[in-house]
């Protein structure tokens, strides 16, 4: 199930987040989850099952109804079971009347998706 991301989560979404290549800088890092907590057109979702945080998706909400899917990560121990493609399902049936979009570094993961 997707849940929106808030303060209290920020230590177990900075640890997904950091999987993405983009995000292996510290400062990079911090700047990215602060976007995420200030900016409005930056949203952040978890995916959780039972009682464990297991997967990270953040769009972008741009001009014309568009969402870019800026990041996607699942933990390592949960991969290869779907969460990947039920998080983008979700985020689908979240925001039905906009396009998702992949940018650069989610694209190869996303084209296997429906967006
Ligand atoms: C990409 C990611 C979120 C997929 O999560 P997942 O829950 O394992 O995804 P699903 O189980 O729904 O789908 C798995 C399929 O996606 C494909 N896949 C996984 N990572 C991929 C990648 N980086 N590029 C292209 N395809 C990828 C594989 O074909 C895989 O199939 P398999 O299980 O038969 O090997 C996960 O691998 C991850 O967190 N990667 C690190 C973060 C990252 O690089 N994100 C950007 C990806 S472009």
């Amino acid at each position: 199930m997707l849940i929106r991301y808030r303060k209290n989560y920020e230590k177990i979404a900075m640890g997904l987040l950091s999987f993405m290549p983009t995000e292996k800088d510290l400062k990079k890092l911090q700047q990215t989850i602060k976007h995420y907590e200030t900016n409005e057109n930056w949203q952040l979702f978890l995916w959780k099952e039972e009682d464990d945080i297991i997967g990270i998706i953040g769009i972008l909400l741009g001009d014309g109804q568009t969402a870019e899917i800026q990041h996607i990560s699942v933990n390592p121990s949960h991969r290869h079971q779907g969460i990947g493609k039920q998080m983008v399902k979700e985020l689908k049936e979240l925001y039905p009347n906009y396009e998702l979009k992949a940018n650069e570094f989610t694209a190869s993961f996303l084209d296997k998706c429906e967006l």
